[in-house]
């Protein structure tokens, strides 16, 4: 029996600027797009007929119906050729918190299959057809996202980023977040440094902004309270919402700032989930 193992790693906008809303209602976005060193992780098995498990410390919020992205993929992969697979899911990233979960799920189930399948990966549209944020999880690697997820450029020439994820176990529904902007568009990213030193990136992050962050924190006021907690950790370089929340990111100038910083989050809001990225 064949097994493939892929990763599913958490999707963090270090930027997100909205610039503007297409007639269908979805709207278009500048962003710079990173991947975190943690993630779920995706088992594709050979067997006969799909069939799905969730485990791990977010298994059991995972939707066993119709909306369960890994199913879709899996659904989407599979077509009319009636070829089977046992997919598990170790869900270790909060669900609908701005990561990219479900659509991270989504891309490495379908390069997991496309493995145990011997199987081209579907087009872009296709995968647009699971979630704006199914092409970019696509890459996993740093990216230029435009559109409303599509237009991708890789970005290579990053300093090394030591980041803590911080999550407050709230609920924010991503169309609402986006409605609640109500037309508030704002500019594009400024232009970035190419081979820029870690203080010159961070000094141009601080330029950027992710736009959903007020209309985010407005509806739950948790998040608020996340980024003050993250700024006011020992050496916080930066602090921001990730896609359109709960999850909020701080940036930190060496490994062991990140855990200083990761150790403390934990032992005072015990209740949030928090990890080294
Ligand atoms: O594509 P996905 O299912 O992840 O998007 C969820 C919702 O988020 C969309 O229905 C839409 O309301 C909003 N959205 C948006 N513009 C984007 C991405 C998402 O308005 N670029």
């Amino acid at each position: 029996m064949t097994t493939i193992e892929t990763l599913a790693p958490a999707k963090i906008n270090l930027t997100l600027h909205v610039t503007g809303r297409r007639p269908d209602g979805y709207h278009l976005l500048d962003s710079l797009v990173v991947f975190a060193g943690v993630g779920d992780h995706i088992t594709a098995r050979s067997g006969p007929g799909l069939s799905f498990m969730a485990t791990g410390p977010f298994g059991g919020a995972v939707p066993m119906d119709g909306s369960n992205l890994v199913l879709r993929a899996a659904d989407l992969m599979a077509g009319t050729s009636g070829r089977g697979a046992t997919l598990t899911l170790e869900k270790n990233l909060p669900p609908a918190s701005g990561i990219g979960g479900g659509s991270a799920d989504a891309a490495a189930t379908l390069r997991g299959l496309a493995d145990l399948w011997h199987q081209p990966l579907p087009d872009r549209e296709a995968l647009l057809s699971l979630g704006a944020d199914v092409p970019v999880c696509m890459t996993n690697t740093p990216q230029h996202m435009r559109g409303i997820g599509e237009d991708l450029t890789p970005v290579t020439g990053l300093p090394p980023l030591f980041m803590v994820l911080a999550t407050p176990r709230v609920p924010v529904p991503t169309p609402q977040v986006f409605a609640a902007l109500d037309g508030a568009f704002g500019a594009p990213m400024p232009p970035r440094p190419v081979f820029p030193r870690p203080y010159d990136f961070i000094e141009w992050l601080a330029t950027c902004r992710n736009d959903l962050e007020g209309p985010a924190c407005a509806l739950a006021p948790e998040i608020d309270d996340t980024l003050f907690a993250l700024r006011h950790t020992p050496d916080c370089l930066l602090a921001r919402m990730s896609g359109s929340g709960a999850t909020c990111f701080g940036l930190y100038p060496d490994a062991e700032a990140r855990e200083r910083a990761a150790r403390m989050l934990s032992s005072e809001n015990p209740d949030w989930w928090v990890a080294e990225g």
